[in-house]
């Protein structure tokens, strides 16, 4: 394989620590949890993982409300145990990034104590404090994510603080240099123990508008949509100084070598890959959340990545992503048969992909009573809960899928049924071997790692394009996103070449001569003679 950077030809695996394996029989996923499965990590063959949150935390959003952010929450063990993790995952050939989270802290950290205590506390200013509006109430309209205004009002020092999320999540002032210092320190802590990279939290809400305007009416609002959609986002997030603490991020990353920032950052691509950055200076991955916000059809899909692959500044690295913490399971919004197109899509389209935790087993989304939700988003706006997306990983038939021997932390009805690990190991045609398939075809095939994409014309249900790399097979990659049978039949050449992944793991190693004929829901990784 070519001699690039290691993010380039890697594949990423996001970790819900909480839901992943419980170590400790407390119904809670925890770091020896994860340390006993990384040999599966392996065996699946992705190259890093990603930890969201493990720092100690009130956990009312589930650790992306941080107290601490150079220490390991107890629920999760000790900071023996990151290390153990961190020195077995490289054992294991596996890089390790952290999740950090600078937009905002919980507000039991020392930090915002201390600058909630006076007005003319040292620490006054590392958080958004204003006034109240003349006639008194919030300082203006912006909202928070999770329901109401924004601001909330301090009573002992009478001014109100900002807080895009919950009122316990203040966020942290940006333009104060001291706050970029100390954030940066919290990098170089980590870094230094020699964790591979970071994603990072909200990226695009660090800078909010120092003029404090009220957000414009959002004109296409609708009944039933997030309340905080009424006013659009114009003066809290994508602001254009937000650029510059984005490069400070960068020179702290470039003090040590090889290492990966990736920014969770929601926004359509020509303004998403801003973030980039001129001449190094962004993050190496603006998270491209595309496909968790499409509509399933081959022609949309096309479409968008066609647009994506068009706004890509030159020598920059693109990036997929079919689910998170935050949305539904991609299984849950495609089904079961398409839920192997998405993964063939996902590991052959061009540049790093990210696979979130279960998915691979086609894990879908747990139906959550009411009473049951514990996602402060989830109880904010129902439509709109995660704790869905965050059930346990199901590792084989025991209790609670294997997870743990405990009642889990969240709603998991038992006994369930479902994928398990297990199960699928066994089964040659399972999604947990097509998967592998899948990485194991990116390794082998640099087309498929590194090649240029092209799309080719297709009509209907059928996605059809193709990879290239110098002095290696070009590939080709044919998708039937519908359920009747379909050909691809490729113009000008003749078509020759065999098949290295079939959807259904039926058809590997045939020859394929001129036209690809797909059953309902097939796909097919062709490697071109
Ligand atoms: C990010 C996280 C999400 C969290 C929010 C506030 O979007 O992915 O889970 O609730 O930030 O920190
Ligand atoms: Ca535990």
């Amino acid at each position: 394989m070519p001699d690039v950077t290691w993010w380039q030809k890697a594949v990423i695996y996001q970790i819900y620590p909480r839901s992943f394996q419980d170590g400790n029989g407390d119904g809670i996923g925890d770091l020896p949890g994860i340390k006993e499965r990384l040999p599966y990590l392996a065996d699946l063959g992705v190259d890093a993982i990603w930890l969201s949150p493990i720092f100690p935390s009130p956990m009312e959003d589930f650790g992306y409300d941080i107290a601490d952010y150079c220490a390991i929450d107890p629920l999760f063990g000790t900071m023996a145990n990151f290390d153990e993790l961190l020195g077995q995952a490289r054992r294991l050939g596996l890089r390790l990034l952290m999740d950090l989270v600078p937009n905002h802290t919980s507000s039991r950290h020392p930090w915002f104590i201390e600058s909630r205590s006076s007005r003319s506390s040292a620490k006054r200013d590392w958080y958004i404090w204003r006034d109240p509006a003349p006639g008194g109430g919030p300082p203006n309209n912006w909202l928070s994510e999770f329901g109401g205004s924004a601001w909330s009002f301090d009573e002992a020092t009478g001014q109100y603080y900002y807080h895009a999320f919950l009122p316990s999540q203040p966020d942290l002032h940006w333009r104060n240099p001291d706050v970029r210092r100390a954030m940066h320190d919290v990098m170089r802590f980590w870094l230094a123990k020699g964790v591979d990279g970071f994603r990072i939290d909200v990226l695009w809400h660090l800078i909010k508008d120092d003029q404090f305007r009220d957000n414009p009416p959002n004109p296409d609002y609708r009944d039933g949509q997030p309340p905080h959609w009424q006013v659009l986002p114009l003066y809290t997030t994508d602001r254009p100084e937000v650029h510059e603490v984005v490069a400070g991020f960068r020179r702290v990353a470039d003090e040590f070598l090889d290492r990966l920032l990736i920014g969770e950052i929601y926004l359509p691509p020509k303004r998403l890959v801003a973030y980039y950055g001129k001449d190094r200076e962004g993050v190496h991955l603006p998270f491209n959340f595309s496909l968790l916000e499409t509509d399933w059809h081959a022609r949309k899909l096309a479409a968008l990545i066609d647009e994506y692959e068009e706004v890509l500044p030159s020598g920059s690295w693109p990036n997929w992503v079919l689910g998170n913490h935050d949305r539904p399971r991609i299984a849950t919004r495609v089904g079961a048969a398409q839920a192997r197109l998405a993964a063939m899509l996902l590991l052959t389209l061009r540049g790093t992909p990210t696979i979130y935790y279960g998915d691979e087993i086609g894990l879908s989304n747990i139906d959550v009573p009411p009473q049951h939700v514990c996602d402060p988003l989830g109880k904010a706006a129902p439509t709109l809960g995660r704790d869905g997306a965050r059930g346990p990983m199901r590792w084989n038939d025991g209790a609670y899928g294997g997870f743990s021997p405990a009642r889990p932390w969240c709603y998991c009805p038992e006994p369930a049924d479902g994928p398990t690990v297990g199960e699928q190991s066994s089964e040659p045609g399972s999604l947990l071997n097509l998967y592998k398939r899948l990485i194991t075809a990116r390794r082998e095939h640099p087309a498929l790692a590194l090649g240029t994409y092209h799309p080719l014309v297709a009509t209907g249900d059928v996605l059809l394009f193709s990879r290239k790399y110098p002095e290696s097979p070009s590939v080709l990659v044919a998708l039937n996103l519908g359920d009747q049978p379909a050909a691809a039949v490729l113009k000008e050449k003749t078509l020759r070449g065999r098949v290295i992944v079939s959807a259904f793991g039926d058809r590997e190693e045939e020859p394929i001569a001129d036209g690809v004929h797909l059953r309902p829901d097939e796909g097919l990784v062709i490697a071109l003679d």
